[in-house]
Parts: structure tokens; C-alpha cells; sequence
């Protein structure tokens, strides 16, 4: 891990993005996204900067970060896996996939694992219904998924 930055330039830096983006219509969500671009997640501190910057309270925006899965409140482990949970992987076997992924990782969705290596998290539908049940391990699509997939994504998160 880098060294992290202190959490008055967290405050600083997300005000700033704040309000660069503050006069876009609807302008929280693409702050968040930016704000989550530059720290890899949403730290804590940022949220009463962008409140104050918007005229919102801190509760509004916590429960916009939370209700969007797309925003992460934790910093990421070196390796994201995101396992779809939508119909088409689920109508493929996902659900024992996810059983098989969360003990071969030993962690469970949205969680990182204790030696920081993966981040699990669900996403729903990646395009690559036709290679269902899929993921993407660090941006990179994994289709069909099997017991062998998924031992070899155990073996690349790890090394
Ligand atoms: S439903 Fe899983 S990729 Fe579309």
C-alpha cells in the first residue's frame, strides 16, 4: 500500500471536485465518481466536504453512496473480481459458482479478503450472457465458469 493522504487533503481535494462539478444538473453522482476515480473509493472524509459544497446534508449523500453499488466505501485489495448475479448466470449455475468463489477466496461479496489480495464484488450483468455463469477479474472478462476457472482465479489472485 502507498502512503495515504492525509485526511485534510481528502477534504480539500473532494471539495474541489465538488465544486468544479457543482453546476452540472443532478451534479452528485458524477462527483462521487470522480471523487471515487481519484481515491479508489469514497473515504469517509470526503462526504461532509461534498455535503457542504452541495447544501446537502451528510445522511442525503451517505445514502446515495450506499445505495449504489458502483461505490465502494473500503479501499480495494489488489484484485477486483466482479461475479455477475443477474438471470441469464444465475439460470447457469452462478449461485453454486458464488458458493465455490467465496470459499476458494474466502471472502464474501463486497468484502475484501484478510490479506488485502481480492475484493469480491456482484455486479449485475456484464454483457456476457452468452458465456454465462461470467465475471471480470480486473477488467478482464472470464466466461463459462467452472471449477477450474474458478481455481485458476484463486491461483492469480494470490500470486
Ligand atoms: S446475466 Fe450475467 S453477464 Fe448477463
Amino acid at each position: 500500500m502507498g502512503m495515504q493522504p492525509q485526511r485534510t487533503e481528502i477534504a480539500a481535494r473532494a471539495a474541489q471536485i465538488a465544486e468544479t462539478l457543482s453546476r452540472l444538473e443532478g451534479p452528485l453522482l458524477p462527483i462521487l465518481h470522480e471523487v471515487q476515480g481519484e481515491f479508489g473509493h469514497i473515504p469517509t472524509e470526503a462526504l461532509p466536504a461534498i455535503a457542504d459544497v452541495l447544501n446537502l446534508s451528510r445522511a442525503e449523500i451517505y445514502g446515495v453512496v450506499s445505495f449504489y453499488h458502483d461505490f465502494r466505501r473500503e479501499p480495494a485489495g489488489r484484485h477486483v473480481l466482479k461475479l455477475c448475479k443477474a438471470e441469464a448466470c444465475q439460470s447457469m449455475g452462478g449461485e453454486a459458482i458464488a458458493r465455490q468463489i467465496q470459499q476458494a477466496l474466502g471472502v464474501g461479496f463486497n468484502e475484501t479478503s484478510a490479506d488485502g489480495s481480492v475484493t469480491l464484488e456482484p455486479v449485475y450483468c456484464l454483457g456476457l450472457c452468452a458465456c454465462a455463469p461470467a465475471a471480470m477479474l480486473d477488467g478482464e472478462p472470464i466466461g463459462r465458469l467452472d471449477a477450474e476457472a474458478v481455481a485458476d482465479i484463486a491461483t492469480k489472485v494470490r500470486s
